[in-house]
């Protein structure tokens, strides 16, 4: 038998704007909890016991600064926005863990629409 896969991955925006940006970030230091969550993820993934076929991973901005903090849950291409530890409970027991995805957390259409293919965007720009 192979090494199974992760289930999940859940990727994390921990990008912090420097001090004195205007440009919201999904880190913060006006947000003192925003500053917990990755950690707080990590430890509830531990306690439940799926560490490792959920994998948490950090990452930098994914464009959706003004909605953070966000968190994007593969697969499936959910991104949750408006991030607490709350929002994280109820994310691992529901999506994770029953499989629901929480829809109320959930990034609007709006800001979230269909993904363009490779080879439309390319034909798009003239190339
Ligand atoms: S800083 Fe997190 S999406 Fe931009």
């Amino acid at each position: 038998m192979g090494i199974p896969q992760p289930a999940f991955y859940i990727f994390k925006c921990e990008q912090s704007a420097p001090p004195g940006m205007p440009k919201p970030s999904c880190v913060s230091a006006q947000n003192p909890e925003s500053q917990e969550l990755f950690q707080y993820l990590a430890q509830k993934l531990m306690q439940e016991g799926v560490m490792g076929t959920v994998q948490p991973i950090r990452t930098g901005c994914m464009n959706r600064c003004n909605v953070g903090p966000v968190m994007l849950v593969e697969p499936g291409h959910i991104m949750y926005t408006g991030l607490t530890k709350e929002k994280i409970d109820r994310i691992i027991k529901e999506h994770i863990m029953e499989g629901k995805v929480v829809e109320e957390y959930v990034i609007d259409s709006e800001l979230w629409d269909e993904p363009i293919s490779p080879a439309d965007m390319k034909k798009q720009m003239g190339m």
